[in-house]
């Protein structure tokens, strides 16, 4: 299997877990980290022993954002050309569902990541913001547009305009987040999740996640007539046929991910 520097990918049973390992500066986003990252995710997406993906950090910081320091010396011609930022973006076109655990800061980049990611799971102690204001920057992958989704205008300016941090109440409450658990149970509660979202056929999962997102680009009347045909095309899996045949009988349905 393909070694990083940056991060470290465990697989348990259909489960697969990304884990960024920059522990010396609280797993700030460099370049490296990201391509690294995304390369993984991107391996894994369309692997069949794999059902669910869980990103997580260190119990102190899922991501204290993008590298600072990396960053501080650009100029425009560098940060456009390079297109920096750009390769994040690839985590969020693909299809396997990905569940982010967050225990400790989510700042910057980091919130944004776990914001790319299909749902959040909080441990008590995590810490959302985008403090990017401080630096004389704003949010660059996504903040200002995920954000905004994800909780509304009020608390995504107040969030991105004053750079202060949210507690996990306050995010599951606003909507950013799906759940909060004990801080030392975080990584252990998404393993889970993505757990039972694994044990699920797998295309079935992907065509859901993909109706889900759908209701972000569309209209309600395009967005249900698009469900509606999504909905249709599931019959021809066999894994369709599985699941109502299993109901009907009584039993537990074995899927077979196709
Ligand atoms: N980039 C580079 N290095 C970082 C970093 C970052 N985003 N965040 C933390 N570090 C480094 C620190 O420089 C420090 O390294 P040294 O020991 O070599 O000095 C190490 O990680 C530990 O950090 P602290 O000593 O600061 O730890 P703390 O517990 O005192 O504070 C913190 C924690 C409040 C998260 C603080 O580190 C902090 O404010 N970090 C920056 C948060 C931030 O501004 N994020 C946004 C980045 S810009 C961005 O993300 C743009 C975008 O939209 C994509």
């Amino acid at each position: 299997e393909t070694q990083y520097q940056n991060i470290l990918l465990e697989r348990h049973g259909r489960v697969a877990q990304l884990t960024l390992n920059r522990p010396e500066a609280l797993n700030a986003l460099n370049k490296a980290t990201m391509d690294e990252l995304v390369a993984a995710a991107t391996e894994l997406d369309p692997d069949p022993e794999i059902g669910a993906i869980v990103i997580t950090g260190s119990a102190k910081a899922f991501a204290a954002g993008a590298d600072i320091k990396e960053m501080a010396a650009q100029d425009y011609m560098e940060m456009y050309a390079q297109d920096w930022f750009r390769n994040w973006e690839n985590l969020t076109r693909l299809r396997i569902p990905m569940i982010a655990a967050v225990s400790g800061f989510a700042l910057g980049g980091g919130c944004e990541l776990a914001m790319m990611c299909d749902f959040i799971i909080a441990g008590e102690n995590a810490k959302f913001g985008q403090p990017e204001i401080n630096l004389g920057v704003l949010p660059g992958m996504g903040g200002s547009q995920r954000l905004t989704r994800a909780v509304g205008k009020a608390k995504a300016m107040d969030l991105i305009l004053t750079g202060r941090f949210m507690g996990a109440e306050e995010a599951e409450r606003s909507g950013l987040v799906a759940r909060v658990v004990p801080a030392e149970e975080v990584v252990a509660e998404a393993l889970k999740a993505a757990e039972v979202i694994a044990s699920k056929s797998k295309p079935v999962t992907m065509i859901a996640k993909e109706a889900v997102n759908a209701a972000f680009e569309m209209g309600l009347v395009q967005g249900v007539t698009y469900e509606r045909r999504l909905f249709h095309s599931v019959f021809a899996t066999e894994d369709q046929k599985e699941g109502m045949s299993a109901f009907v009988e009584k039993r537990t349905p074995d899927f077979k991910h196709r």
